[in-house]
């Protein structure tokens, strides 16, 4: 059995010279057990004809938003999709894709989709240099798409330089890593993730809220899910939630509501990450009305709430390990080494929320890693979801050497 085994893959390939690899890259796919719905632009079928890839793949070639079967092809291919592998991207697709276009099928495909995205460029040397082209690289790969290559060599024309499209067996191997994790290392395991900020209302239109925006802590339950793990996923933002087989999302908005989740979900869980920016503190008394401007400025008396991180330390079953994040302004690897101590957390994932293109809403990140036996490492800033892959490999890491400790096999 193949290691894409009943994964639906789109393959969406533009018109560029290596069009013709593509089909290389589509029986690659179709040998690995993947079922792949191919779509060509209308610049590809200059280049590759729909006979080969109707041939080859497991579907029809698609071509354009109008003339298919299916009334709304976009949607069908986006959501249905576990993968779509762009193979070559043009730099027109790069522009379309980074600003949100959506011309032609492909480019709708891609907008349509929650799923991972493999993005291959393949152009000349001059155009893949231009800055432009290189921003709309860097802002897909901090959204999270995964760029593979390109490669130097052997260009059109006889030219030689950077712009060659990756190698075949490269990008299929890109597409297993993506949707495998690189193997389902979290298969027969339990996630538990909480993500988003709470809010604690004050009546009923207001709240006290932070601007914690989920991106994270759904980047982890997504990555979680696509290396096998069965996934809880607590969140405060569920409409922002992946939707993946595998992943359940479990509404919350305050931090009681978090608090009682977790406490019913953590003792099933394996790993708890505790992505959540959650209130320290809530009003005591919320009005039952709106309160009214009139009324003048109100006083409103706060309460701690529970530290639902503590508390997981606190109770942890044996071989659970638990993560916390801080989210810190200033004194990082300090504020973070008190934190790691004080909750009884295996690891602590810090960021930095006052440096620029981390934390808070952003799609990139930078973090220090710090676990409980004096373990450190620093992931330089870049996407969520590459964030999410090094924490969760941290933290198998750690359950790893934990059962290795104990004389149990992992
Ligand atoms: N956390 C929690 N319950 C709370 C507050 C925080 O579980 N009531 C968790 C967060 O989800 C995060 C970690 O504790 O994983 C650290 O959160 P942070 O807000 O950075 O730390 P605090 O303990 O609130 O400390 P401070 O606000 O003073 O920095």
């Amino acid at each position: 059995m193949g290691n894409l085994q009943g994964r639906r893959i789109v393959l969406g390939v533009t018109g560029g010279i290596a069009a013709y690899k593509a089909i290389d890259v589509c029986r690659r796919l179709v040998d690995a057990g993947a079922h792949v719905a191919p779509i060509l632009t209308k610049g590809a079928l200059r280049f590759v004809g729909a006979a080969t890839f109707d041939a080859l793949a497991s579907e029809r070639v698609q071509t354009s938003l109008w003339d298919e079967e299916h009334p709304i092809p976009h949607t069908r291919l986006g959501q249905g999709a576990d993968a779509i592998v762009v193979c070559p991207a043009t730099a027109r697709l790069l522009a379309d894709y980074r600003s949100g276009r959506s011309g032609d099928l492909l480019t709708a495909t891609l907008l349509a989709t929650r799923a991972p995205v493999i993005v291959c460029p393949a152009m000349h040397t001059e155009m893949w240099e231009q800055p432009a082209v290189q921003e709309n690289v860097q802002v897909l790969a901090a959204r999270g798409v995964e760029i593979v290559g390109p490669d130097e060599g052997r260009l059109a024309g006889g030219d030689i330089g950077a712009g060659r499209l990756a190698e075949p067996e490269v990008i299929v191997a890109a597409v297993e890593r993506v949707l495998t994790g690189g193997g389902h290392d979290l298969e027969g395991r339990t996630v538990l993730v909480t993500a988003g900020g709470t809010r604690e209302p004050i009546c009923p239109v207001r709240y006290l809220g932070n601007r914690s925006s989920g991106k994270q802590g759904h980047a982890l339950a997504a990555e979680a899910a696509a290396r096998g793990a069965k996934v809880l996923c607590v969140s405060t933002v569920p409409e922002r939630a992946p939707r993946a087989p595998g992943i359940e999302v479990i509404a919350v908005e305050t931090a009681a509501e978090m608090a009682t989740a977790v406490g019913q979900l953590a003792p099933g869980a394996d790993y708890v990450f505790m992505a959540a920016a959650v209130a320290d503190f809530r009003p005591v008394d919320v009005a039952g009305q709106k309160i009214k401007k009139a009324d003048g400025p109100p006083e409103i008396r706060l309460e701690p709430t529970t530290d639902i991180l503590a508390e997981l330390g606190r109770t942890r079953t044996p071989g659970q390990v638990i993560v916390g994040f801080a989210a810190e302004t200033s004194d990082l690897r300090q504020n973070a080494a008190a934190k790691l101590a004080a909750k009884g957390a295996d690891l602590i994932v810090a960021n930095d929320v006052s440096a620029p293109d981390t934390g808070f809403e952003h799609d990139t990140n930078a973090v220090l890693l710090l676990d409980a036996e004096g373990g450190e490492a620093m992931v330089p800033l870049t996407g969520k979801r590459q964030i999410a892959r090094a924490v969760l490999d941290a933290a198998i890491d750690i359950r790893h050497r934990r059962r290795a400790g104990n004389g149990v096999d992992s």
